[in-house]
């Protein structure tokens, strides 16, 4: 078998044999195949797609590139949740103890945020002492004890979907549902949970713009997971406005406390407990009320459990950005957009993203938000506020906002986008 053969197939706009993507996957894992041959067989298949065979039998290859995990010694059922990334998408952090609460053991394997999307270790990284690096023994005595658990995916785990991923970060071809798909399921099947809840988003701060590219994503996902034995379901959720009123690592860290104190945005209430509520009823758990565990705080006890057990001290201060720099309302009127793309920008420039996989965050960086679409707004009343420990950024930032919403006529009516789309 040649590289070059499999890179002209696809570029041809051919199906690739099961052979074929085998030996590549393999071969690119051992470093047979190198990354410029690797990116432009990804470019091929970015512009002339994959059909669901080719799909899952690349799926299949880079669940063998590793290990596989296996919970069939826990005695709850699995439940885990995934997100295709968002700006303000803080939804783990609460939902992950919540879901324990009522009964599921939760593994959350997450990943850290790159461009203008967060990441889950991200941000629980601002919490002093909190480790996202354990080993599968400590991974699953967190599990066993608490009943959730959020780390790192170990390196033993689907290692070609590593290397493919950060190569398709640096060469333009992440925005493309076979990749996506095999990338995000891959993972998943090898963790070896019982059942999994897709949060497919849509809108400008997603990677799929259109609900039918979301749609077809998520079938995708589905079909790869249910026929590997996954009991899988997926939401399509709004994407086009940042979720809650924070975007930035301890920013984040904070609200998601409030949620689980019993308070916190009605949006991240709402798409935490629905999430929950299929995570629940994928892992056939009948009886939990999810809205109650929040309530009375039993969400509450397994995060501080969960912080802890990783190192974590869930009653430390918190960081904060060393500078603040307030954004005011420009006119009075009808908050009618704020650009979920654009908040996530500004947010990165500020420091709490990163450009290059390597580069550190700033824990207190973000963007808070004082005003949501379909909010009423008086000009020169703050409108975002944004941190940052490198003031010299503001500049920066603001660029990225300067077309981030549109105030309308006041009293002008307002139909505000559900969370839940489908
Ligand atoms: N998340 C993943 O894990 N992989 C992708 O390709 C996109 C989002």
């Amino acid at each position: 078998m040649d590289v070059i053969s499999v890179i002209r197939t696809k570029r041809d706009r051919g199906e690739l044999s099961p052979q074929q993507i085998d030996w590549v996957i393999d071969a690119y894992t051992r470093g047979e195949v190198a990354d410029e041959q690797m990116s432009a067989l990804a470019m091929a298949i970015l512009l002339n797609g994959m059909n669901r065979t080719e799909i899952a039998r690349w799926t299949a290859a880079m669940i063998a590139s590793g290990e596989r995990m296996n919970f069939d010694a826990l005695s709850r059922p699995t439940a885990d949740k995934h997100s295709t990334g968002g700006v303000g998408d803080k939804i783990t952090l609460p939902l992950a103890p919540l879901v324990a609460a009522c009964g599921a053991a939760v593994p959350q394997l997450s990943g850290r945020g790159l461009g203008h999307t967060g990441g889950t270790l991200d941000k629980l990284e601002s919490i002093p002492g909190w480790r996202a690096l354990l080993s599968n023994e400590e991974m699953l005595d967190v599990l066993g004890t608490t009943g959730a658990v959020i780390c790192a995916a170990g390196d033993g785990l689907a290692p070609a979907d590593k290397k493919l991923y950060a190569l398709r970060d640096v060469t333009g071809t992440v925005e493309a549902i076979p990749l996506i798909a095999s990338s995000i399921m891959s993972k998943k099947i090898a963790e070896g949970t019982g059942s999994l809840v897709l949060d497919v988003k849509v809108g400008t701060g997603a990677f799929m713009k259109t609900i039918e590219d979301a749609r077809e994503l998520a079938s995708t996902m589905v079909a790869l997971g249910t026929d590997s034995g996954v009991k899988t379901v997926a939401l399509l959720t709004d994407m086009s406005t940042p979720l809650g009123l924070t975007a930035g690592n301890a920013l984040e860290v904070r609200e998601s406390v409030e949620v689980l104190a019993g308070g916190g945005p009605a949006d991240v209430v709402e798409l935490t407990l629905a999430l929950a509520r299929e995570m629940l009823d994928a892992a056939g758990i009948k009886d939990a009320d999810p809205a109650k565990a929040l309530a009375d705080g039993s969400a509450m006890d397994v995060w501080r459990r969960m912080i802890a057990a990783q190192g974590g001290d869930p009653d430390a201060t918190l960081p904060v950005a060393r500078e603040q720099h307030v954004v005011t309302a420009p006119a009075s009127g009808v908050l009618t957009r704020l650009d979920a793309y654009d908040v996530g920008i500004a947010a990165w420039r500020l420091g709490a993203g990163r450009a290059r996989k390597e580069d550190p965050v700033q824990a207190g960086a973000g963007v808070e938000i004082h005003a949501k679409p379909g909010d009423t707004v008086t000009a020169g009343q703050p409108l975002l506020t944004l941190h940052t420990d490198t003031p010299e950024k503001f500049d920066y930032a603001l660029e990225s906002l300067g077309a981030a919403w549109d105030i309308a006529e006041p009293g002008t009516d307002f139909t505000a986008t559900p969370i839940v789309l489908d």
